[in-house]
Parts: C-alpha cells; structure tokens; sequence
C-alpha cells in the first residue's frame, strides 16, 4: 500500500478510525488523528507516529478550529468517520440526542469538507472518504434519525463526485453493516440480530485505504449491495421482505 503523503482521520480516537489510522500509518502516511479522547489520540498518536488533535464535532468553533489547523499544511486525505448511533422508537429520541446526532455525522463533514475542499482544488490532488452505514442505504426500523445522516452523507458524497470530476480531488464511501466497534454501547442498545453478522474494524478500515486508493463505493461485507441493488430494482417486494425478516435494529 503506497503512502497518502498526509491523512486527516475523524473519529480516530476508537473503532473504525483507529484501525483506519494504524493501517494508513503502516502504509507510510502522516495521520492526524481526530476524536474527543485525549489520551487515547495521544496513546495513538506515540504509537503511530501520527499527532492528535481532539475537537468536538458539534460544537460549531471547534469544526472551524480543526478546519484552519489542518489549512496549515497539505493535506493528502480526509477520512470522514467520526460518527455516532440512537436507535429506539422515534418518539422516544431525546430533542438534544436528534441534534447531536445531525451535527456530529452529517453537518460536521460536510462544513469540514466545504472548508477543506478549496486547498486540496489549489493543490489538483485529494482525497476525501466517507464511512457512511447501510442503514443510510436501506433505511432501518428505529434508526431513522441516525439512517437519514447517512443517506444525507451518501447524497453530498454522490453530487460532490459530479462536481470534482476532473478536478484530481476523488471521492470515495465505505458502506459497513455491522462492525465490532464501542458504537452499539455507545448509541445505549446492544446489537442483537444474527445478521449482518458484526465484521471487525480492521476490515473496515482496509475498505476505507482502498477507496482513497481507488475511489468508489465499498461495502463491507460485500454482500450487502444485494439488498441495496434489490432495494433499488423493486422497492415494493424490497419493503415486503425487509418486513418480515425485520428491518430491525
Ligand atoms: N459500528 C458499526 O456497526 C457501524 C456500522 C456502520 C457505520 N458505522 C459508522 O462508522 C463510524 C465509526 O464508528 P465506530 O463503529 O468506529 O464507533 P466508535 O468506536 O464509537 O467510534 C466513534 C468515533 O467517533 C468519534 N466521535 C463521536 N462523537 C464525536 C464528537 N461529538 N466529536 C468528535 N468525535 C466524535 C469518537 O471520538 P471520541 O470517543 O474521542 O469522542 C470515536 O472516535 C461512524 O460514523 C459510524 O456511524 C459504524
């Protein structure tokens, strides 16, 4: 795997981002790591060689701090993956929870990449990587909130595509269904159902390198474009039988 210079990781301090960034580390590139966790982007930051820098996604000023840190350098790569879950009954989601759920997965990359977007323009070369969720292509009982940032992070991955063409900046999604990661404990409800089998975070992240090598959409694991391509085929007898197989969370 050939280095990407310098990579900008969200949500780097657990899960997916970790291992995203420990593997684009091996590689030979430069990783900022992102999170909230000080001392875990320390401890990853000593063990890759990377430097951590800890914003809070929600929080409007921090975005814009991370934005003109990462303005002081080139950068090669952004990951977007910081991201977090609720999953319950609607009416049951807290008003605050709904917000934090919009700014941190959905508002947060898109202001970072609006941002970060005209360096990398200047520069003819980027790459910009989405961890979106197949929630966000299926749509998933008692996840709306957290399916429709997905599906928002999908449709702005898709349109920016068609704008950057021929630009040298490229524009790759990972689609994970259920990766073994601190989410489910995270988002207050465990994983229960036996399928999409859970897949490890290392897996995720080898999709993550290989759609900034070679943007395009990669789902892990690679069955689950078969519901989305069934989904988009015939959406009425997709709906009959995602119901009685439980579209469930
Ligand atoms: N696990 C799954 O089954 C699954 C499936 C599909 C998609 N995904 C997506 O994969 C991505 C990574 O999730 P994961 O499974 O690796 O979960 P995770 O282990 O809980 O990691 C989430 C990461 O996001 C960061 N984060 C959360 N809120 C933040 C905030 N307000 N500001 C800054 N950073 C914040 C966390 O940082 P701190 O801990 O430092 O705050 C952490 O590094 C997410 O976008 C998620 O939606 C996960």
């Amino acid at each position: 795997m050939p280095g990407f210079g310098t990579a900008l990781v969200t949500g780097a301090s657990s899960g997916i981002g970790a291992a995203t960034a420990r593997l684009l580390a091996a590689g030979g590139t430069h990783v900022v790591l992102h999170g909230r966790d000080r001392e875990r982007l320390d401890a990853l930051a000593a063990e890759t060689g990377g430097a951590a820098l800890p914003a809070d996604l929600a929080e409007p000023s921090d975005i814009a701090h991370l934005a003109e840190r990462m303005l002081s350098g080139p950068l090669d790569l952004l990951v977007h993956n910081a991201g977090l879950g609720w999953a319950g009954p609607l009416p049951e989601l807290p008003a605050d929870r709904l917000t934090r759920l919009v700014a941190v997965n959905l508002t947060a990359p898109l202001e970072l990449t609006r941002a970060l977007l005209p360096a990398m323009l200047a520069r003819g070369h980027g790459r910009i990587v989405f961890v979106s969720s197949i929630a966000g292509r299926t749509g998933v009982a008692g996840e709306a909130v957290y399916a429709a940032t997905k599906s928002g992070l999908d449709a702005f991955a898709d349109s920016l595509r068609f704008e950057l063409d021929g630009t040298g900046v490229e524009v790759g999604v990972v689609v994970p269904g259920v990766v073994r990661t601190e989410f489910f404990a995270r988002r207050g409800r465990p994983y229960t159902r036996s399928t999409p089998r859970p897949v490890s975070a290392e897996r995720v992240a080898a999709a993550v390198v290989r759609a900034a090598e070679k943007p395009g959409d990669y789902y892990v694991p690679r069955w689950l474009r078969l519901p989305v391509a069934l989904r988009g085929a015939v959406p009425g007898a997709y709906r009959t039988l995602a119901t009685r197989f439980g579209a469930g969370s």
